[in-house]
């Protein structure tokens, strides 16, 4: 099928390859002319695993190309998604601003009946304001406005387009739904589950999906803050917690945190939505609060440990917002990194992907090439994301470039028994029990 995608970042970018993958003849098209060319040769503007394959495949066989040019990209196209932006405003609210140019640009061009999907995250009630300026904009062409928000988690983007737990589509007449089951067919048909709701409702389950997410990263926080009162092991709770069915193991690591351009987007918009509507739901700004905290919870255990932070150098392993990905975008390690350089430490910090954006977007970090660069003259080592490569530190290496043998584990992640081995005080989040120099609480 032809389809077209407005707005070619982390979402579009992947729906571009991946449907072109599947056969569809794909055209990428955003306002971004710099972007547009950079991809037009080949470059993928960030780091997502199978990302840069698969536009090289789409180019290959000639199902897949890019252009700044709605009237060239949109035109004959069954299917037109949106996948720009919808950045959150002060007060939280989602900013859709671009959806409704790209409605309004899909409208302009489209050649005759048209499907247009919203891909983007968006608060429920957005597709029949679409639906309006189409129809406004062209009364004699026949839109149908679908709901398919995307489910990616950056870093296993591709893999969660193409083995995608579920495909959820949101319809409100039988042409729209039709028309999404074709495009979806090499999926459903090996096997992948299409749920078929109407569209107010598929949009409400995005919110829905991602603020629960974030509610159980935030409920792990809260009681990593309750163990470091008490003196239990967080980890050790949190393990028992999954192993209920009901409960699930996932999203349940206490840490730093989460961060990234969407959980505290969503949670923010949610809110902000479901209060317009005349539900305050503040269970969701507690999610954003207790997230808040486990900073504050990062930073007060490190001048507790390191005493007067001032001219102290601090080593930051992992800059990103989670491993696997070179995003930065509200990443919960350079929330940390800023507030220890408020309170002026010398902070140098290393990244696998992320160094060179991290250094931009922070001034005064010192961005270090490898980890023991960064660990050179500190008094204190804090994992901040945590990359499957800082399992395997040498530890002796690191233990005599720094001025102290003392890390602090932000995402409960290093074998606190080794690094203890290795002479270090080993400190983590809400596992008071597990420090250096101290019985650990289980055998
Ligand atoms: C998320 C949702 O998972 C995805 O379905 C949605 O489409 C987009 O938002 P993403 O933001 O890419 O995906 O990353 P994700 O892997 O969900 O992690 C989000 C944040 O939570 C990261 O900062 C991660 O470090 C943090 N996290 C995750 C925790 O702090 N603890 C956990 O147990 C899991």
């Amino acid at each position: 099928m032809k389809v077209a995608v407005i707005g070619v970042g982390h979402v579009g970018l992947v729906t571009c390859a991946t449907l072109a993958h599947l056969g569809h003849e794909v055209a990428g098209v955003d306002v971004d002319a710099e972007k547009i060319a950079l991809l037009a040769s080949g470059h993928v503007p960030f780091y997502e695993p199978r990302l840069p394959e698969l536009v090289a495949e789409g180019f290959e066989q000639g199902r897949l190309r890019f252009s700044d040019d709605p009237a060239e990209a949109i035109p004959g196209s069954e299917i037109v998604f949106i996948c720009v932006g919808t950045p959150a405003d002060a007060g939280g609210q989602a900013n859709l601003a671009a959806v409704e140019r790209s409605a309004t640009t899909v409208a302009r061009h489209a050649s005759g009946t048209t499907v247009v999907v919203e891909k983007s995250t968006v608060p429920a009630g957005t597709a029949a304001r679409v639906r309006e300026t189409l129809r406004r904009e062209r009364p004699d062409v026949a839109f149908h406005v679908v709901s398919n928000p995307e489910f990616l988690r950056e870093g296993q983007a591709v893999a969660d387009s193409l083995e995608p737990d579920r495909i959820l589509v949101g319809a409100d007449d039988a042409e729209g739904l039709q028309t999404m089951r074709r495009l979806y067919e090499p999926l459903t048909e090996h096997g992948h589950r299409m749920i078929e709701t109407d569209v107010v409702t598929a949009e409400l389950s995005k919110h829905a999906c991602n603020a629960f997410l974030a509610l159980k990263i935030s409920y792990a926080n809260a009681l990593a803050r309750i163990s470091e009162l008490v003196g239990a092991d967080v980890e050790a709770i949190t393990d028992v917690m999954g192993t209920d069915p009901r409960i699930g193991p996932a999203f349940l690591k206490a840490g730093l945190g989460y961060g990234g351009y969407c959980f505290p987007k969503d949670v923010a918009a949610f809110q902000s939505f479901s209060s317009k509507l005349g539900y305050p739901f503040p269970l969701l700004s507690e999610i954003a609060r207790i997230n808040d905290e486990a900073i504050d919870a990062a930073v007060a255990m490190v001048q507790d440990l390191v005493w007067n932070l001032a001219h102290k150098r601090v080593g930051l392993l992992g800059l990103s917002f989670k491993p696997g990905t070179d995003d930065i975008r509200l990443s919960p390690a350079l929330a940390l990194a800023r507030r220890l350089i408020a309170l002026e430490a010398e902070v140098a910090g290393y990244d696998p992907t992320a160094g060179d954006e991290a250094g931009r977007e922070v001034a005064s970090l010192i961005v270090a090439r490898d980890p023991y660069e960064a660990a050179e003259g500190a008094h204190v080592l804090i994992v901040a994301t945590g990359w499957d490569e800082f399992r395997s530190l040498d530890l002796p290496r690191l233990r005599e470039r720094m001025a102290r043998p003392l890390i602090v584990d932000g995402r409960n992640f290093l074998d606190p028994d080794a690094v203890a081995a290795a002479g270090f005080e080993y400190h983590a989040l809400g596992r008071p029990t597990v420090a250096a120099g101290r019985p650990r609480t289980r055998a």
